[in-house]
């Protein structure tokens, strides 16, 4: 029923060699420096005006984090000796499953979404007070302070009119006003900047941070322009200078950025169920697969297969396979076991390759990262792909242990970093 040479071709073109994995890591370092030297690049230099935090920073902070998917607003105690504890949180996601709400439709305006962070703020502020407000926002943006910026573009498949251009800390704090909410943000932060904060908060050796959840993205620490080490984020799920096959110019095509976040679309969790959809149709078409049947929606609807399917379809447990076997079942796909196998091996080809792009560009980060503290280097990372996925996190590690024999490498997964690390620059904005 599957003809497994074509099904070959198809897992190919997920594969990256050696020499292709070396190049990829080696044109990330030049975009880098590129973009440091004020050249054009696909990579950018946009600072943080924050230096890591000594860990002994104190006090009650709320924190707001606004990713692609979910909104949190926490309040955080900040307790000093690299010790924090979250004392209240409200998460919801941007679109709520029972189809109450959708903060990710085309029509969304940008008043409606900060509307909403503010009365979320309003809840979670309800018989508490804080020091102070920290605004996790995580999309492009070039700072003008610890507490302005500029919208410079939306990613993730989100375009909330009247924003690009515009302060979301500003947007912000004219939501809480009009609410009766006594508080504008201290500080606004992206969430690899917050992973590096809550990461450098218990350890110093920390000298990077990543997520890989709905959109992918690191921030690096920056010696040479400033008085003061910088904390800059180099928007690195654009990086473009990558290989690309049919099924990647396919969802480029279809995304609502063509051209632009070629990395995140090749590695991230908002991309990585599309993609494994685009090649299961390209092989079903081809007559690869003869369970494919054109007709079901799920062939016809973009995005319609989420990447925490792929993640159900790597777990070698009964409630993962029962989560399949529904999920198939819904969708019109029959439940047979060849087909999950079809599924599952080229979802894993889609993560490798997603496994060696991250750790190529984290080899280039860490090279040009001087030694500081020893040979310990540790990157701060958090995100659905980290927490969620088999093996992702190890795997990586693994490659740049093996490519880095000199230093002593690793990742460390922080829980609720883009979170806390709003609080943490909070208390650093003072
Ligand atoms: C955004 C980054 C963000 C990353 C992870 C990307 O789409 O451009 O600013 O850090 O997603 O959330």
């Amino acid at each position: 029923m599957v003809d497994y040479q074509m099904l070959k071709e198809s897992l190919e073109m997920f594969q990256l060699d050696g020499d292709s994995w070396k190049a990829v890591a080696d044109e990330f370092k030049r975009e880098i420096d590129l973009a440091e030297a004020g050249g054009s690049s696909s990579l950018k230099i946009l600072p943080a005006f924050l230096s890591p935090p000594s860990g002994n920073e104190k006090g009650n902070y709320t924190a707001i984090d606004f990713g692609g998917s979910n909104l949190r607003v926490m309040q955080v105690q900040l307790l000093g000796l690299g010790l924090y504890r979250i004392a209240k949180q409200i998460s919801r996601p941007l679109q709520d499953p029972q189809g109450r709400y959708d903060f990710t439709g085309p029509h969304i305006s940008g008043s409606e979404i900060f509307g909403w962070i503010a009365d979320m703020v309003g809840e979670v502020l309800m018989g508490s007070s804080t020091d102070g407000l920290g605004f996790t926002f995580s999309f492009p943006m070039q700072q003008l302070s610890i507490d302005s910026a500029r919208l410079l573009s939306w990613t993730k498949e989100l375009k909330p009119s009247g924003t690009v251009g515009q302060d979301p800390s500003l947007m912000l704090g004219d939501a809480l006003k009009s609410k009766g909410i006594k508080l504008k943000p201290s500080a606004i932060i992206n969430d690899t900047v917050a992973v590096f904060l809550t990461g450098s908060y218990c350890d110093a050796s920390v000298c990077a941070g990543s997520i890989c959840g709905t959109g992918f993205n690191t921030c690096i620490l920056e010696y040479k322009q400033w008085e003061h080490p910088m904390i800059v984020n180099t928007e690195a799920g654009n990086y473009s200078r990558l290989p690309l096959n049919i099924y990647d110019k396919v969802l480029d095509a279809e995304s609502e950025n063509p051209g632009q976040q070629i990395m995140e679309k090749m590695v991230s969790g908002k991309y990585l169920g599309e993609l494994l959809r685009i090649a299961l149709k390209d092989l079903g078409e081809r007559g690869a697969w003869g369970d494919y049947d054109s007709s079901l929606p799920i062939w016809n609807q973009p995005f319609a297969l989420k990447t925490e399917v792929m993640d159900w379809l790597q777990k070698n447990d009964p409630q993962a396979g029962l989560l399949t076997a529904g999920w198939m079942a819904e969708m019109g796909i029959p439940v047979r076991g060849e087909n999950q196998q079809l599924f599952s091996i080229l979802g894993k080809a889609i993560v490798q390759r997603a496994i060696m792009l991250i750790s190529a560009s984290y080899c280039s980060v860490l090279q040009r990262t001087p030694l500081r503290y020893g040979p310990r280097q540790l990157i701060a990372v958090d995100g659905a792909l980290f927490k969620h996925w088999p093996g992702f996190l190890s795997e990586i590690e693994k490659i740049l242990k093996r490519e880095l024999p000199d230093r002593s490498v690793s990742l460390r997964y922080t829980q609720d970093g883009s979170s806390v690390g709003a609080a943490i620059a909070a208390a650093l904005a003072g």
